[in-house]
């Protein structure tokens, strides 16, 4: 089984060709309503974009709120960050530990970057987004030949620079302010609706042909990435700041 969340594709491509090189099945996170999963004798991998240095919020509490029985051979991550992830895999190990499961091996991918609600943040330029992409796909091999080998110990992780820091100070505060008051709609919005369907959470509403957010954001920027008219903004912060979303 492969768990994976994604908002704008990154993640869902490297879970997607992992799951197809390994057999495995690929299961998304917020589709999942099940209480429980029997993991005995099989590979557990989960696949997650990066949050403010670390797996999303909604990655570790899928983690503790499910029933976890059997014991699985292999417990793997693969991430995806746009620049780094911290002490990420510290803190997934911790989480899974927490539910009985023994985390074997981390990997990580570098992906174009798609948080934009800060000032200072950017997109990578298209050539910039190009090579990561180029040097993922290189990678992938390398990762899926290990998965399949079911090769423990495998710590490939790019903390970056003050990762306690950044994982175990600044990540706190990052959840606690996840907020989608300040995503609206502009005059360009066409009301159609795509939005709303590209939400993985079912966050958004059209209401009079216009999109409302309900409150249960992931900060994941679908919506604001997909737009066909980008006119998704979040205040004036993501204003000129263009769009990015995983094409194949
Ligand atoms: C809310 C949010 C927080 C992020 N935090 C980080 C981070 O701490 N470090 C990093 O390198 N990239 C960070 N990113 C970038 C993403 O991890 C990266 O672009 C990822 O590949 C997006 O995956 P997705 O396309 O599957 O959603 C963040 C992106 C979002 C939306």
């Amino acid at each position: 089984m492969i768990f994976y969340f994604s908002g704008c594709g990154n993640s869902r491509w490297i879970a997607e060709e992992l799951a197809v090189a390994t057999g495995d099945k690929p299961i998304f996170i917020p589709d999942v309503k099940d209480n429980g999963f029997n993991v005995e004798g099989e590979t557990l991998g989960f696949v997650f974009p990066i949050y403010s240095w670390a797996a999303p919020q909604l990655v570790e509490d899928f983690v503790l709120k499910m029933t976890w029985t059997g014991t699985p051979e292999y417990v793997w991550f693969a991430c995806t960050c746009g620049d780094n992830m911290g002490r990420a895999f510290e803190r997934f190990q911790k989480t899974l530990s927490k539910v009985g499961l023994i985390l074997d091996s981390g990997f990580y991918f570098q992906m174009p970057e798609t948080y934009l609600c800060m000032a200072g943040f950017r997109l990578d330029s298209e050539e910039g987004a190009r090579k990561k992409i180029e040097a993922a796909r290189a990678k992938l091999p390398v990762v899926i030949a290990a998965v399949r080998a079911r090769k423990k110990g495998v710590k490939d992780v790019i903390a970056g620079l003050f990762p306690f820091t950044k994982t175990y100070l600044i990540r706190p505060g990052f959840v606690k302010n996840v907020s989608d008051k300040k995503y609206h709609s502009t005059k360009e919005c066409t009301g159609c609706g795509l939005c709303a369907r590209v939400c993985p959470l079912h966050n958004i509403e059209m209401v009079d042909g216009k999109p409302q957010w309900t409150g249960h954001c992931t900060q994941c920027m679908a919506c604001y990435h997909h737009c066909p008219t980008n006119a998704i903004q979040f205040g004036t912060t993501t204003l000129g700041k263009g769009q990015y979303y995983f094409k194949r």
